[in-house]
Order: C-alpha cells, then sequence, then structure tokens
C-alpha cells in the first residue's frame, strides 16, 4: 500500500505508534550508552537528559508542524498531506513500535517468568523508629509526585537452583548453600540510613552461609564505615565477599575496597578465593569488567567445587558461560526501575537492553540470579520494589534442570 494514500483515522494511529516507537529508540539508545564504560558519567548524565528531551520533543514537533490544511485547524489531515520530512520520521520511529512488540512478546513468553521464579516472597517490615517519626526520609524529585513509588518497601525473595556436580563428589546435595545476594545499596542513595539498618537487621535474623555484595556499594566513600557498621550484624553470621560497581568505580574504588577489606569483607574483584562452607568448597570469582580490565583466573573444568562468579552487570554471562562456571551473580540493572504492565522493564544498562533485568536465567549449564538490587539514585521504582535474596543452590549429580 503507498503510504501517501492513508486516510485521517490511519493517520493517527501511525502518529501514536511513531511516538511510542520514538520513546522506544530513545529508551534503548539510553540503555546500550549506559552499559558502556568508556563514556564518562558527565556524558551519561548528559544522554539521559537528551533522552528525556528527544522523548518531549517528538509529540511537540508533532504537533507543531504538522500540516493543518487551508483552514488553520489542527486536524488529523491525511498522511500525505504532510511534508516529506514529517513522513519520513513518522515512518522511521513508528519501526520502533515494531520492535517493542518483538521485545514485549519476549518478556511475555520468558521473561516474566524470570523474573517472578521465586518460592517465596515477603515485604520486609520497616517500623517508625522510637520517636514515632517516620524514618524513611522524604521522597525526592519524581519520587515524591508519583504515589505508588516502591523505593521504600523492600521485599526478600527465597529462590531455588540446582547445578550439576561433579560426579566424583559423594552426596553433593546433602546441605545446599545458602546466599545472602544483595546489591547496589547506593548507600545512602535515595532511602536514609535507617532504612538500610532495618533491612540488615531483618537480614540478620535469617540463615544463610554466605554473603555476596554484586556491586554499586556507595556512592560516596566516606560512608563505607558507617555502611560497614550496618552490615556488621550479617557479617557476624557469615563470611561476606564484594566486588564494586560502576558507581563505586566512578569515585574512588581503592578507597571503597580498603575500608570494606579493613571491615572484614573479602575483596573478589579480578580475583578468586575458594571458600569453605557447610556445603563444601566454592569456588568464589570477582569480574569487574567493563570498568576494571584484570579479569579473574577461570576455575578448572574439572574441580569439585561449587563455581560462582560474581559480577555487577550481567552482560558477563557469555564469559560465565565460556569459562563453565555454575553460577552468577549480578545486579546493576534495578530489574528495570520501573517495570510497565504489559511491557515488562524499562531502564537496564545493559547491553541485552531489558532482557535480564531482574531474575533467575538458566544458560545452558548456568544459572544466572539478577537481583533487583536494595537502593538506587533515582527516586522512582514502581512494580520493581528492591530486594534482597536468599538464594539456595543444590546439587545433584543429574543434569536434570532447576529447583
Ligand atoms: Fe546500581
Amino acid at each position: 500500500m503507498n503510504p501517501t494514500s492513508l486516510n485521517s483515522s490511519t493517520t493517527i494511529l501511525l502518529a501514536i505508534l511513531s511516538i511510542i516507537g520514538n520513546t522506544y529508540y530513545w529508551v534503548t539508545f539510553v540503555n546500550r550508552t549506559h552499559a558502556s564504560a568508556r563514556l564518562s558519567h558527565h556524558v551519561h548524565r548528559t544522554l539521559r537528559k537528551l533522552h528525556f528531551l528527544g522523548i518531549s520533543a517528538w509529540p511537540v514537533a508533532m504537533i507543531l508542524f504538522w500540516n493543518r490544511g487551508t483552514d488553520g485547524q489542527l486536524t488529523p489531515s491525511a498522511f500525505s498531506q504532510q511534508s516529506v520530512l514529517m513522513q519520513t520520521l513518522m515512518l522511521i520511529t513508528g519501526s520502533g513500535s515494531a520492535l517493542l512488540l518483538i521485545q514485549t512478546i519476549r518478556w511475555q513468553v520468558s521473561g516474566k517468568r524470570c523474573f517472578e521464579r521465586c518460592i517465596e516472597k515477603n515485604t520486609i517490615p520497616l517500623p517508625r523508629d522510637r520517636e514515632g517519626t517516620d524514618f524513611r526520609g522524604e521522597p525526592e524529585g519524581l519520587g515524591k509526585l508519583f504515589p505508588w513509588n516502591e523505593i521504600w518497601s523492600p521485599q526478600l525473595t527465597r529462590k531455588t537452583v540446582c547445578v550439576p556436580a561433579n560426579a566424583a563428589s559423594e552426596n553433593p546435595s546433602a546441605h545446599p548453600l545458602r546466599i545472602l545476594h544483595l546489591s547496589d545499596l547506593h548507600f545512602d542513595g535515595t532511602p536514609g540510613t535507617d532504612f538500610y539498618r532495618q533491612v540488615f537487621n531483618y537480614c540478620a535474623t535469617l540463615d544463610f552461609d554466605l554473603i555476596v555484595l554484586s556491586g554499586d556499594l556507595t556512592d560516596d566513600s566516606e560512608r563505607v564505615p558507617l555502611l560497614a557498621e550496618l552490615l556488621a550484624p550479617l557479617l557476624s553470621k557469615a563470611p561476606g565477599t564484594f566486588i564494586l560497581g560502576n558507581h563505586d568505580w566512578r569515585i574512588s574504588p581503592d578507597a571503597i575496597r580498603r575500608k570494606m577489606m579493613a571491615a572484614g569483607w573479602i575483596d573478589l574483584g579480578g580475583r578468586h578465593q575458594v571458600l569453605e562452607t557447610p556445603a563444601g568448597a566454592v569456588w568464589l570469582s570477582g569480574n569487574e569488567s567493563p570498568w576494571q580490565h584484570q579479569t579473574p583466573t577461570p576455575p578448572p573444568r574439572d574441580s569439585d567445587c561449587l563455581k560462582i562468579l560474581i559480577s555487577h552487570t550481567p552482560d558477563n554471562i557469555s564469559t560465565a558461560i565460556s569459562q563453565g562456571y555454575d553460577l552468577m551473580l549480578s545486579g546493576h540493572t534495578h530489574g528495570g526501575q520501573v517495570v510497565l504492565p504489559m511491557f515488562g522493564p524499562v531502564y537496564c544498562p545493559s547491553t541485552y537492553g531489558p532482557r535480564y533485568a531482574s531474575g533467575l536465567f538458566r544458560a545452558g549449564s548456568l544459572w544466572m540470579h539478577v537481583t533487583r538490587g536494595l537502593g538506587g539514585l533515582h527516586h522512582l521504582r514502581w512494580r520493581c520494589s528492591p530486594e534482597v535474596t536468599i538464594l539456595e543452590v543444590s546439587r545433584h549429580h543429574s543434569s536434570a534442570p532447576n529447583r
């Protein structure tokens, strides 16, 4: 069909698809560029502003430059009456709607299942403090305007995975490894200090064998001693490991590492360590690429250990697969920050876009857990509450999948 022959009602539909598609392209652009370590924080911030401008400017431009015909009214005049430039831009941006449809189908078919794959989900109770004032602080910026903001509604999720055990190991499933997976604390990003204190104290009542912090600990290295103090009840229960994320790298990675190690945390950035746990020996590696170029030694293929790669970004999944890890633990995406009812997660700084926004994913013999994380610098989460996970990893000789 010749597009210039489209009538008024089809033109309205095309205009709507054009606005939706334009939004999709800008969000995709900002997701992909934020996955890169080559651009500075300043450039990232500028691109973020540009994407807001691009999303809001296009509908305005359509109104301003819409060919209104001889009567000058803003009527849905046919596509053929628009300028060639307007027609071209409408078709280009409209194609984004088709890509969004493909992404939505993928989310509905598999992503949603990964997102929700947990055996238990509880909201962590956050009581008011002793003085009776709401300790959760004031939402700022966008969060203030949004009544369903979930940044102060953290959830504890329990998830289970089963990974194949080495044929030589005896009774591998005797004791599953219980990992407390925390990520993207962004201490003291959005919620106040008491938010973290309450959440960590609640976590200290749980049973776990190992703690993993998968990056973005803070946005202020001066706050690390206080963060370590709040985390101390957890560390008294099990060994704690950490790597750094892009936000830590942006400020002072060496200072953060030094202070965390001084508080008793094991630094796994660019290295590995074998830890003895009640579930047996665990090979733990930390991969901070693309922000750090030093990568850990891959585990021996015939090792009897459970092999875990901690990577801030899920983008290192192909490395985890090729190097024979059993499990990868990530964060970074904040679950998409906003999860739209039909379309799924929106903002994910990943080369895969929202594909690995949050949840449990299986690729060959590898399981990957991506947590939504606990904090964030942006003051809005919708249908994407902060998350703390207890991940139970059991091992069986059979290669039968999961749970
Ligand atoms: Fe983060």
